[in-house]
């Protein structure tokens, strides 16, 4: 077994250089599904890379979400997976508990539904973008807004609340690089602050997600204070992973100008084009989705203890060349894409209808409105943010 300690699949494995597909993971998947590595808090971990052992993992009960391991701060595993009322953190019926609350709000027809919305958000951030002087930075006037608008207005997040619910999502959003107990102390204020909102609307129902969720957890017996949990976990997980990921769509299309013509010739080709960017450019460290083992396993030969940490890695699963043909290249064709982005089994995104959507009317609208973008600074002086967990840019100055 190698050990790799220089490895870490917390670390954000992605370059802009080039903005092809990272070669550390080519050759992590290569080497063997099932690499030993160590975590930046110095910790040993198992990697998972294999297509079939990441799915695997993810539906095998000996592998367990890490709410339940005490050790699990010590590993430099995000808040969200740690702490009670948080789907991330738990498996079994609790888990089955929390998830059954959001299902409803993310169904297919209410996602659809939101479609016209979405695309109106995103034109009036572009006009906003449009009577700026370029460059301006992406990520700041339409990547970041754009989910952030659409999860505060499911949720009626108040206009004058949203700059600083952000703010504090963003410091709880923290990987394992970051300041472990600054983002615990983030993750605690951020639900405090959701907690008001929870009781507001106890007090005053609407037809909101938190009132609709507010109701179904206070029949079921659960806490406020794990409402809360539940409704930081939806906004953490949701909004910088759709941001990131709209960015990364940008990046990738403009390095391929003639993909980028084709599919503004064919926009109908935007779902499939979705799929290819969540593949082949996928989201930072979050990637790497955390479990421990509640027993001795063994998987693809290699034996792991008890009380281990795995990270399955879905974002290496996708380069996986036993499945895709030539995985390092970026195909908005590729028609047989069973990527691993939006996770796999019982824990699988109850976003990803959404965030499809979402990136889908992102690029669309922005290319459409703006056919000549391109970016406005050396790729070689875009910088990655390494301590957020979706990963993703510092910022995406853009021209037109
Ligand atoms: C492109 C954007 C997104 C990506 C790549 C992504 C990826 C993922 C992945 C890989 C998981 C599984 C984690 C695990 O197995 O432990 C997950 C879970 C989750 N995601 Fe997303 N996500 C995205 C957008 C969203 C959005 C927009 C929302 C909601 C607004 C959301 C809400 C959630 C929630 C609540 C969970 C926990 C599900 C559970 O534990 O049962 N995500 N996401």
């Amino acid at each position: 077994m190698e050990s790799l300690d220089e490895q870490c699949p917390y670390v954000p494995l992605h370059r802009p250089h080039g903005f092809e597909p990272p070669p550390e993971l080519h050759r992590l998947a290569r080497r063997h599904p099932v690499t030993r590595v160590r975590v930046p808090t110095g910790q040993e971990a198992w990697l998972v890379s294999g297509h079939v052992e990441v799915r695997a993992v993810l539906t095998d009960r000996r592998f367990q979400a890490p709410g339940a391991f005490t050790q699990a701060a010590d590993y430099g595993i995000p808040v969200a997976f740690q702490r009670p009322g948080s789907p991330l953190a738990v498996d079994g019926r609790e888990h089955s508990r929390l998830r059954n609350v959001l299902k409803a709000a993310f169904s297919s027809r209410k996602v659809t539904a939101m479609r016209p919305r979405i695309k109106a958000i995103s034109e009036d951030l572009l006009d906003d973008m449009a009577h700026q002087k370029p460059p301006v930075d992406l990520h700041q006037y339409f990547s970041s807004p754009l989910p952030v608008t659409v999860v505060c207005e499911m949720l009626d997040v108040p206009v004058k609340d949203r700059s600083e619910l952000i703010r504090l999502a963003d410091s709880a959003n923290v990987n394992s690089l970051g300041d472990q107990d600054a983002a615990s102390r983030a993750w605690d204020n951020f639900c405090r602050f959701l907690l008001e909102l929870v009781e507001r609307r106890k007090r005053e129902p609407s037809d909101d997600l938190i009132s609709q969720i507010a109701a179904h957890h206070a029949a079921d017996g659960f806490p406020a204070a794990e409402t809360a949990t539940l409704i930081a976990t939806m906004i953490v997980a949701g909004h910088q992973t759709t941001a990131v990921q709209i960015e990364w769509g940008v990046l990738g299309l403009l390095q391929h100008p003639a993909q980028h013509d084709h599919l503004l010739a064919a926009p109908q080709l935007l779902p499939q084009a979705v799929e290819e960017i969540v593949r082949s450019f996928p989201i930072g460290a979050l990637m790497a989705v955390p479990r421990f083992t509640t027993e001795d396993v063994v998987i693809a030969g290699t034996r792991i203890k008890a009380r281990s940490l795995v990270l399955a890695s879905v974002q290496e699963a996708g380069f996986d060349s036993s499945l895709f043909d030539e995985p390092q290249n970026f195909d908005i064709g590729r028609r047989n894409n069973p990527h691993l982005a939006f996770g796999y089994g019982p824990h699988y995104c109850t976003g990803a209808a959404l965030a499809r959507l979402e990136i889908e009317i992102a690029l669309g609208t922005l290319f459409q409105r703006f056919p000549s973008l391109h970016i406005a600074v050396p790729l070689d002086d875009l910088q990655v943010n390494h301590a957020n967990i979706a990963g993703g840019l510092v910022g995406l100055p853009v021209a037109w």
